[in-house]
């Protein structure tokens, strides 16, 4: 899809994927605990998930919280568990008005009942959209979506629903993010140049965009330049134009 933004004309990636980092270190710089940065960061989600789907991207999808999360302290997991308590609850509501679907992509096993009921609710109410997508990874680990994925493909083979061909798009159709594109674009925030195990399977073709941005500050502009930043790039895909 093309966009003319600012007197620009822009194709507007169909999936972006974002990498949130930098709330800690937002927080620090205002003297203030970690968990000020991460609701500051809650926040930016809550703009950022509108800005997007009025730039005209079909999917966006959010690293808030991976499978190594739980490393960090009991009173910061504790605080950002609270926080997406209040995101969810927030969220039902811009989902409605904004004619979003909400997903949970990752592991939901592990998190408290009411976390899971709210994300069952959300995922419910707003299935009846499909202008736009918005997908927040939730306890999620690339490489656990795939385990999780494998032991899926295993079981359906057991019960002869699989005939033991295994195609790339098979594995796909087994992985959390089923039924939809993979990311055009991915952005990671703060400067920090890895992928911390966020969707490794389909990201296999995406282009990266870096920036110095914490999250919290990341806002309309900063998601403009990425798309700039993704307009300047040649996608190949592996074959020679
Ligand atoms: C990284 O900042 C951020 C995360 C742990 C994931 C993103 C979490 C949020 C945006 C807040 C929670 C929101 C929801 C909806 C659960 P960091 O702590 O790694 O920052 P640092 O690298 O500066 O320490």
């Amino acid at each position: 899809m093309e966009k003319v933004i600012d007197g620009e004309k822009l194709t507007i990636p169909t999936h972006v994927a974002v990498i949130m980092d930098g709330n800690g270190r937002w927080a620090k710089k205002r003297l203030m605990p970690r968990n000020f940065g991460h609701k500051a960061g809650a926040k930016a989600i809550e703009r950022i998930s509108s800005d997007a789907k009025e730039l005209g991207i079909k999917y966006l999808t959010v690293y808030a919280f991976s499978t190594e999360n739980w490393k960090r302290s009991v009173e910061e997991v504790s605080g950002i568990m609270n926080i997406l308590r209040d995101y969810l609850d927030i969220c039902i509501k811009d989902a409605e008005k904004n004619r979003m679907r909400v997903r949970v992509l990752g592991d939901r096993t592990a998190l408290d009942k009411d976390i899971i009921d709210k994300i069952e609710e959300l995922e419910g109410v707003t299935s009846v959209y499909d202008e736009f997508n918005f997908n927040i990874a939730i306890n999620y680990g690339g490489r656990d979506d795939i385990r999780r994925g494998i032991e899926k493909i295993l079981a359906d083979y057991k019960e002869g629903k699989l005939d033991g061909n295994i195609t790339e798009a098979l594995i796909s159709s087994y992985l959390d993010t089923k039924d939809m594109p993979d990311p055009d674009l991915l952005i990671r925030t703060s400067g920090e140049l890895r992928l911390s195990n966020f969707l490794i399977w389909q990201l296999a073709y995406t282009e990266f965009y870096f920036t110095d941005c914490l999250w919290p500050d990341f806002d309309k502009d900063e998601l403009i330049k990425a798309i700039r930043y993704y307009n300047g790039r040649d996608r190949r895909y592996g074959g020679v134009k």
